[in-house]
């Protein structure tokens, strides 16, 4: 724009000059004098905007990573530092330099000084957050080979059978639903003798041979291995289903009205596809300090707000959005909390979950509970029980019931 800008003046003068020549004919020397300086200073004026520009604009300019020039502010948590760490191996600046997380600079530190302290699920967390890769047990590898529209992705665990069973018959079922095809995967770890759980190998066995939708990890399946769950499926995803248009995660207790998703699926503008990620978003939010709440997490782990989040009981995204996940988790240090993993991982990649009222992850007022027509219009409800999400299911498909 300033070139342009420059070039026209340098014109304009020149045509001005041409007229007053043949206006005049002749000039006084002190009036092309004066002239000929403007004409220089205008030159000069346009080189030096040129130059100043292109030191800012130019593609090929060096970024000069000045945070890390500087001695580096240094957080005294865990998860802080550890994502510190992480961000300096992912800055495009040094990956060249840095071959390997071995040579980083000793101001990162392991360590937690209360470790002892913790409650006994929090150190297992610990003890392996660096692993985020187990082997399979079973694996569905060809599920979507007719890449589905929809994939229902639902967080269970082995001894629910019978909520599994009340999806397939229900919201889960798999095929053609409002003319779109619907894939349904169960994602489980593996049910410990340590956690006191019997030994139910063989039936899960059983039913994954029967309804071929099952997905198992051998890793321990516990409230703060989900975030771990979250980062399996991602990569299955990323292996074997990437063409998927869309994914709803829910949990194994909610009630899904996969007509409704799939209509606002399909009345959903094209721009808003690459980045949609919506549920019930959560802002504000931080980590909860008492020990004795499930939530909790120390400030030797993490110091700081969530990002806004979407809560984990069901979020609906963009294969895209699915992918872009895949990729940035191995840049986001693991959190043992996974909706709030999801939204750190979400605010990595500059994207914003976005709030729908159809999400009612805090369920929905007691005297609407047993209203037929209010569950034609919501996405999701938690929490209900197999024989709930049956029994609402027929409102959903009954053909005789009109809500205005
Ligand atoms: C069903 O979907 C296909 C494409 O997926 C489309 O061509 C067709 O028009 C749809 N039919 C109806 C009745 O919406
Ligand atoms: C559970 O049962 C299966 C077969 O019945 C057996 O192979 C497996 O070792 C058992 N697992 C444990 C942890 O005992
Ligand atoms: C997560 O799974 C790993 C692998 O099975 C296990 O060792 C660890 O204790 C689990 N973490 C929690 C918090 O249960």
């Amino acid at each position: 724009i300033m070139s342009g800008f420059c070039y026209s003046c340098l014109v304009g003068l020149v045509l001005v000059l041409g007229l007053d020549l043949r206006a005049e004919m002749t000039l006084s020397s002190k009036r092309i004098r004066m002239i000929l300086g403007f004409m220089a200073f205008n030159v000069i004026g346009c080189i030096f905007l040129r130059l100043s520009l292109s030191t800012h604009n130019s593609p090929q300019k060096i970024q000069i990573p000045t945070r890390f020039w500087q001695k580096p502010s240094l957080s005294g948590t865990f998860w802080n530092q550890q994502q510190q760490r992480l961000d300096f191996i992912h800055n495009p600046n040094f990956n060249t330099i840095l071959a390997s997380p071995s040579e980083l600079p000793d101001w990162v530190q392991r360590q937690i000084a209360d470790y002892n302290l913790l409650p006994k699920h929090f150190q297992d967390f610990l003890l392996y957050s660096d692993c985020t890769s187990y082997p399979m047990l079973i694996n569905q590898p060809t599920i979507c080979e007719d890449a589905p529209f929809l994939l229902l992705v639902v967080k269970t665990l082995v001894p629910h059978f019978e909520r599994r069973q009340a999806i397939r018959e229900t919201w889960g079922q798999v095929g053609v639903v409002a003319n779109r095809t619907v894939t349904t995967v169960f994602l489980l770890g593996s049910a410990m003798p340590e956690d006191n759980h019997p030994n139910l190998t063989d039936l899960l066995k059983y039913e994954a041979e029967m309804h071929r939708d099952i997905l198992q990890w051998d890793y321990r399946d516990t409230f703060f291995n989900l975030t771990l769950k979250d980062i399996l499926f991602l990569d299955w995803y990323s292996s074997f289903c990437p063409n998927s248009q869309f994914v709803l995660k829910g949990d194994d207790d909610v009630f899904v009205n996969t007509p409704q998703i799939i209509e606002f699926l399909d009345r959903l503008l094209p721009h808003k596809i690459p980045d949609l990620f919506t549920g019930d978003v959560i802002t504000n939010a931080g980590p909860h300090r008492d020990k004795k709440l499930k939530y909790f997490v120390p400030e030797s782990y993490f110091v700081g707000s969530y990002p806004p989040y979407a809560g984990g009981g069901g979020v609906l995204y963009s294969g895209q959005v699915a992918l872009k996940l895949q990729e940035v988790s191995k840049k986001v240090v693991i959190y043992p909390i996974d909706d709030v993993y999801t939204g750190m991982c979400l605010k990595k990649l500059g994207l914003v979950p976005e709030k729908h009222s159809g999400f009612r992850m805090f369920d929905i007022e007691a005297k609407y509970k047993d209203n037929p027509c209010i569950y034609r219009t919501l996405m999701i409800v938690h929490s209900r029980t197999p024989q709930q999400i049956k029994h609402i299911w027929r409102w959903i498909v009954h053909p005789e019931l009109h809500c205005q």
